[in-house]
């Protein structure tokens, strides 16, 4: 069976350093540079296997592998035949008999992907499962930090706004406990999940999944101490109905020139995107110095190359 990535539990610390090492030098390369590298993979077949959208994930797995010069194929779930209800099983062995060696897989129900990983020989990167998780963007954020010398144990780091839907907080939350950090979660009782509640707690969910925030309430309470400000997005098609209006969530918890200029002068802010801006995020936050939304975003390349090169070498 091949290395698989389906949760933060899958890599160590001391892995992750090294792979950050790497994304460091593939980073530092400029285009023309990278071509050396177009031969390291060469003959290994990559699918992207998308059962929800996605932009920023997708498409910067896709120019990672292509780096390496891995075969890419792109398949999203309206056009495969899980629509004729082929099981997860039978596409595993299916893409099995195709030859291909690695698999990046997104699905909306927690625990697919490692589903899926059971009767797949090569290896399944998880790209995001439901709310569980999305090992790739913690790393991605850790990345943006460990560059910047902010992935310290007394560095303040606080996750703002969704998070019962949110699987890159709780990924985040995982790796981040791995390196001795303890990130704040700051909601309204209405976006945590029932085991997250309780107002300046720290709390600790248990399990192989399980993680240790402190969970906050308070917004403005909390902003001042902010090393790291991680926005979130409301994920509006997740609910039926909101638990909080949205003008009501945003008066709250909405990053903006209000907010800014409480927030340190050395602090970072960061959002895994898709933003929505006039939500969680008003358009002042990209004019601010301290925005790493983009870097974040750029980041995804070499970060994946990295990880790539890590599970198939
Ligand atoms: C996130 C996701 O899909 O979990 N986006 C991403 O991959 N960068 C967050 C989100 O959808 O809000």
């Amino acid at each position: 069976m091949g290395r698989n990535l389906i949760t933060e539990n899958d890599i160590s610390a001391d892995e992750t350093i090294l792979l950050f090492r790497d994304a460091k030098h593939f980073k530092k390369l400029r285009k023309k540079e990278l071509a050396k590298f177009s031969h390291r993979l060469v003959g290994r077949r990559m699918l992207l296997l998308f059962y929800e959208p996605s932009t920023r994930t997708r498409i910067s797995f896709e120019l990672s592998a292509r780096n390496l010069g891995i075969q890419t194929t792109i398949v999203e779930s309206s056009y495969s035949s899980a629509m004729k209800g082929e099981s997860l099983v039978d596409e595993a062995q299916t893409f099995d008999a195709l030859g291909f060696d690695v698999v990046v897989m997104r699905h909306p129900e927690i625990g697919a992907v490692k589903n899926f990983s059971l009767y797949f020989t090569g290896s399944v990167i998880n790209a995001g499962d439901g709310i569980n998780a999305h090992p790739t963007q913690a790393l991605v954020d850790a990345f943006t930090l460990w560059e910047r010398g902010l992935l310290r144990s007394d560095v303040n780091i606080g996750i703002v706004g969704d998070i019962l839907n949110s699987r890159v907080a709780r990924s985040n939350a995982r790796l981040l406990n791995k390196f001795g950090i303890l990130p704040s979660f700051i909601a309204p009782p209405e976006f945590l999940p029932k085991i997250l509640q309780g107002d300046n707690q720290l709390i600790e969910v248990p399990g192989e999944l399980g993680y240790r925030v402190h969970v906050m309430y308070d917004l403005d309470e909390a902003i001042e101490k902010l090393d790291v400000i991680m926005m979130l997005r409301v994920q509006r098609e997740r609910y039926e109905s909101l638990p909080m209006s949205i003008p009501e969530f945003s008066r709250r918890y909405q990053l903006n020139s209000g907010r800014l200029s409480k927030l340190k002068p050395s602090a970072v802010i960061m959002h895994p995107g898709p933003v929505n801006r006039a939500v969680e995020i008003s358009d002042d936050v990209f004019a601010d110095s301290r925005c790493l939304i983009n870097e974040q975003v750029a980041n995804g390349v070499p970060l994946r190359m990295a990880l790539l090169n890590f599970l198939l070498e």
